[in-house]
């Protein structure tokens, strides 16, 4: 009891630091998004009411946006056009948006997805994944959807898009699914794209999914779906390049944010990789991982840097995985002030994680995963502190871990960390890693981590 009380005590001390910590990180640094894409004003404000929209939650109102919507392309003003949409429940199926327009979701708005499979035309898979996700094939359009757009802003005073998840939950335990389940939001091929105060609610599968995309800035979002429902990840950038996601709650089924690039042979013909991400001041809990690389990598993933993470109730808290057939280089993340209550696992980074699209993937198309600093985390209750398995063909190295506590359940030690085929360093980590972790390569492939140590 006297240990419970005082653990809780503790988290309660680090719960105020972190409050301080955040508001001083944003004030002190004045790190944020902001810069990436330029904020627009926009020249004309139509209202989905003047397309005949009806917010009484049963009205179908998918022919009103996508009037609405072929009313701002068609336009086309150069300032372009914001699409306002009054409080009230909206229920649409699926929908284009275009370039340079804003949604805005007035206080109170809701736009809900039809659970009317019928209405989700199906579109064809991605080339760097050759299939569906899930089922062999096309996919559901995405709620949202856009491909090959420009100046794009989802926002509002915290409306609310609201997936309606359970039916797409249902198919997929049931094994009734005949096509991959629809994301809430799939931006393809696109830049200049904002998505910022907003709550996303029971999606599918994964909530919001750029891919192909540069220049994109998420924050201020709440994303929320049940423990268990399955896939729904919150945000994954997927072969997209200088994408920011800051001040983001997420508690969902599956990985909070999930850095990709591909699924093997496809991904790595495609070679597109997810370089320049950026994550911040994310907050939340999932059974699966909070900050995840992986497991499709098959375009590589680069310069990942992730901060000021705080984590409850987690599977995983960091998670980078990839496997063979993958192929692809994953290297220089980092992954600094992660703060974890209640985690099965702290870190887990391992090479053999997810299945294959085919038969026909390369089991020699081995994938790189070097250069990976985690720095500055601090959990609690954490059952087990790491697990870092590489490939016997191909070791991961440079994997550098500094200033890491964790702890395990009250009065009770956690279990040891474990490693294979890896190499890297340690200082300052408690309990203390692998030998694997310990060796004398330090100074080498971790020189610039530690230089502070
Ligand atoms: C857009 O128009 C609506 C009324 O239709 C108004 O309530 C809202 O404030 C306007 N927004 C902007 C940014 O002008
Ligand atoms: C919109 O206008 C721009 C020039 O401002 C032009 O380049 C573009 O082709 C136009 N798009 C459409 C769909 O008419
Ligand atoms: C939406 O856009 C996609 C291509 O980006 C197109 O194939 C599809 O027909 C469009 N759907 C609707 C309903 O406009
Ligand atoms: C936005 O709404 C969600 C509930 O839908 C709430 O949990 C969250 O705190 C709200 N965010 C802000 C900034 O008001
Ligand atoms: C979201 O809200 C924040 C805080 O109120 C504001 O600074 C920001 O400009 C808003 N984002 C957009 C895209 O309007
Ligand atoms: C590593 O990634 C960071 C962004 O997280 C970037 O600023 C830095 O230049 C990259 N370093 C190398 C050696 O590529
Ligand atoms: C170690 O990490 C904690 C966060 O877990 C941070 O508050 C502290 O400043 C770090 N110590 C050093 C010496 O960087």
């Amino acid at each position: 009891m006297h240990d419970r009380g005082f653990s809780i005590l503790l988290w309660f001390g680090v719960a105020v630091l972190l409050i301080h910590c955040l508001v001083s990180s944003v004030n002190a640094d004045g790190v944020t998004c902001s810069g990436i894409v330029p904020m627009k004003h926009r020249d004309e404000n139509i209202s989905i009411a003047d397309f005949g929209g009806v917010g009484d939650g049963v009205t179908l109102n998918t022919k009103a946006f996508r009037e609405a919507i072929y009313r701002i392309r068609y336009l086309n003003r150069t300032g372009g056009a914001l699409l306002y949409i009054p409080s009230g429940e909206y229920l649409t199926g699926p929908f284009n948006l275009t370039s340079r327009m804003t949604l805005y979701l007035a206080r109170g708005a809701v736009l809900k997805a039809t659970v009317d499979t019928n209405k989700w035309p199906l579109i064809a898979p991605l080339p760097s994944y050759g299939r569906g996700r899930e089922r062999l094939g096309g996919r559901y359009m995405s709620f949202l959807h856009g491909d090959g757009l420009h100046d794009v802003i989802i926002t509002g005073e915290n409306g609310t898009i609201e997936g309606q998840g359970d039916i797409w939950w249902n198919m997929w335990r049931q094994r009734t699914l005949q096509y991959t389940r629809p994301n809430l939001v799939e931006l393809k091929n696109s830049r200049d794209i904002i998505i910022s105060n907003l709550t996303f609610k029971n999606s599918p599968f994964w909530n919001i999914h750029p891919v192909y995309c540069s220049n994109v800035v998420f924050n201020y979002l709440t994303i929320v779906a049940p423990a268990d429902s399955p896939n729904t990840d919150g945000i994954d950038p997927d072969s997209s390049t200088d994408v920011c996601i800051e001040d983001t709650y997420i508690s969902t089924g599956d990985d909070l944010v999930a850095v990709k690039s591909g699924w093997d042979e496809y991904g790595i013909s495609y070679g597109r990789p997810s370089r320049g991400i950026t994550i911040r001041r994310v907050t939340g809990s999932s059974p699966f991982a909070g900050i995840a690389v992986g497991s499709e990598t098959s375009g590589g993933v680069e310069d990942v840097l992730a901060e000021h993470i705080t984590l409850s109730n987690m599977g995983v808290g960091i998670h980078l995985k990839t496997n063979i057939g993958r192929g692809g280089v994953i290297r220089n993340i980092t992954v600094s002030n992660v703060y974890m209550y209640k985690a099965r696992k702290g870190i887990k980074i391992s090479g053999d994680v997810g299945d294959h699209p085919d038969e026909k993937y390369n089991p020699n198309a081995l994938p790189v995963l070097k250069d990976v600093t985690i720095k500055d985390v601090w959990g609690e209750r954490v059952q087990q502190p790491g697990l870092v398995h590489g490939l016997k063909n191909a070791p991961f190295t440079g994997i550098c871990l500094s200033n890491i506590s964790f702890t395990g359940a009250p009065g009770m030690r956690n279990s040891p960390w474990q490693c294979s085929d890896v190499s890297g360093g340690a200082v300052q980590v408690s309990p203390l890693p692998c030998s694997e972790l310990m060796s004398s390569q330090q100074a080498g492939e971790c020189a610039s981590s530690f230089a502070k140590w």
